[in-house]
């Protein structure tokens, strides 16, 4: 699928940039991640599938703020067709907030579940999440780092650190089992993850 094979590739290329842009504790993890994705293997796609929380994509791509990867914004609307929404399914709203499941969604481009491609214990992809939510506290087995693509007032926190806001264009990076939560503001969020390393769904803490 030439769609998704075009935005796997500005997704390598992005972290490539990103690698070389940028010096941080995410760093090591981004450079082994590359490193995995240049050796993935495209699956069977996924069929396309919606969720209530799609909504917002037209908005996102709006508000997407990426002016030296203008590349990866085209990439990003031409593949959206083809996407397979899902949840994690340890989610409702009785646990999230009323409204959360509705507003909310995530796509695996690298992954298991429902992904285009697979890399060795690498999963990676897209969360949205729609204006005004509360991703409660949060952890995992494995490592995480998320770049910050649309958004601009989402606030983020690392365990008993305070909260930051993290505009487009910036990386978060999570250690295994480091607890951690996302508020969104006015602007839904969109934003790239990855996961390097085993181990099973994000529970809530
Ligand atoms: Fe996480």
């Amino acid at each position: 699928m030439s769609e998704v094979q075009n935005l796997f590739d500005e997704v390598l290329s992005f972290y490539r940039t990103r690698l070389n842009e940028t010096k941080s504790s995410a760093t090591p993890m981004l450079k082994e991640v590359i490193t995995r994705l240049e050796g993935a293997t495209a699956l069977t796609a996924p069929e396309p599938h919606s969720l209530g929380g799609a909504r917002h994509w037209d908005r996102v791509i709006e508000n997407l703020d990426l002016p030296i990867h203008q590349d990866l914004r085209d990439a990003l609307s031409v593949a959206a067709p083809s996407f397979h929404w899902m949840q994690n399914p340890n989610y409702t709203d009785d646990l999230m907030g009323s409204g959360y499941m509705d507003n909310y969604g995530f796509i695996e481009l690298v992954g298991s579940k429902a992904g285009f491609y697979e890399a060795e214990s690498v999963r990676c992809g897209l969360l949205l999440l729609g204006p005004g939510l509360h991703y409660p506290a949060h952890n995992h087995a494995a490592e995480e780092i998320y770049h910050v693509l649309s958004g601009d007032q989402t606030l983020w926190r690392r365990g008993e650190e305070d909260w930051r806001m993290h505009p487009a264009g910036t990386t978060i990076h999570h250690a295994p089992w480091m607890i951690h939560e996302t508020k969104t503001g006015a602007q839904p969020l969109l934003a790239l993850y990855c996961w390097l390393g085993d181990g099973g769904e994000a529970k809530l803490t």
